[in-house]
């Protein structure tokens, strides 16, 4: 029987300064990302998390849906109002995919990485990923919502719409993992890391650090264009940079990415 998650339980494990302020659980809501964007317009203060066992039209990337079998995931939204400009929000997605990675080090000893720009992998399967929807008014963030979906005790078999390689924590370590421990580690991780972007500190090198995508030949689908290079590094708002065969070095903001390289014979689109 899958531990459930008790809002009561998590707000006593936390010990955070502005993530999970407030924290509402709902065992079945349309959207964690719809409602959190929802209370962001009604005011609602930063560091509010909205978590779900089950959702009905949960949001992917590039206006795909997200699946996934109830009380087995991770399924949350997390508020934050930086003062930052619009296109700095990249670095609110940056903490949270990095807390992700430390969260799961910390709690399955396993090497999640980042897959440009929003996919955790674990060897290059899909373990999760993470939709940032933002609102701005005159060139300054009013809010950002990062929405989390994380594959803990998910048997992937179970999802038929998965158009990617996918796996689960579970069917890595071996053993269910604690959806409670492993949320409360994430939360602390989040908390530390935006009070320190807070502080002035960019997440770059160490998300850098985190990124399979780099030193790999990839092709990225962009809005405007294809392009093919090796992914080079990333920016302080976590631009991709593309040496295109011109030897341009190409900034690419957001898109899609195809790896090539380093693992002959699977390529993985995620
Ligand atoms: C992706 O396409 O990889 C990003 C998926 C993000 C899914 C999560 S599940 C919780 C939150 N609520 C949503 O509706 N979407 C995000």
């Amino acid at each position: 029987m899958a531990q459930g998650l008790d809002a009561q339980a998590i707000r006593r494990g936390l010990d955070t300064r502005v993530v999970g302020r407030a924290l509402e659980v709902h065992a079945l809501i349309d959207s964690t990302n719809a409602r959190a964007v929802a209370q962001a317009r009604a005011g609602a203060p930063e560091g509010l998390v909205v978590l779900a066992e089950e959702q009905t039209a949960g949001r992917g990337r590039l206006g795909r849906r997200w699946y996934a079998p109830r009380g087995s995931a991770l399924l949350m939204s997390l508020l934050f109002r930086p003062p930052l400009a619009p296109m700095e929000a990249q670095r609110i997605t940056m903490v949270c995919s990095l807390a992700v990675v430390r969260a799961v080090m910390e709690v399955c000893e396993l090497e999640a990485r980042i897959k440009w720009p929003n996919d955790i992998v674990l060897a290059d399967a899909k373990l999760g990923g993470l939709l940032t929807e933002l609102g701005s008014t005159g060139g300054v963030l009013d809010y950002v919502v990062v929405g989390i979906g994380l594959n803990v005790n998910v048997d992937v078999a179970q999802i038929p719409e998965l158009m990617a390689p996918a796996t689960s924590l579970s069917a890595e370590w071996g053993r269910p993992v604690s959806r409670p421990d492993l949320l409360i580690a994430f939360l602390q991780h989040a908390d530390d890391l935006y009070l320190r972007l807070q502080g002035g500190w960019s997440p770059r090198v160490a998300w850098r650090d985190a990124l399979t995508t780099l030193g790999r030949e990839v092709v990225v689908g962009t809005p405007e264009e294809t392009l093919q290079g090796v992914a080079e590094d990333v920016d302080d708002d976590g631009a991709l940079l593309v040496r295109t065969g011109d030897g341009a070095l190409r900034r690419v903001m957001a898109g899609d990415v195809t790896l090539r390289g380093h693992y002959p014979g699977r390529d993985s689109t995620a």
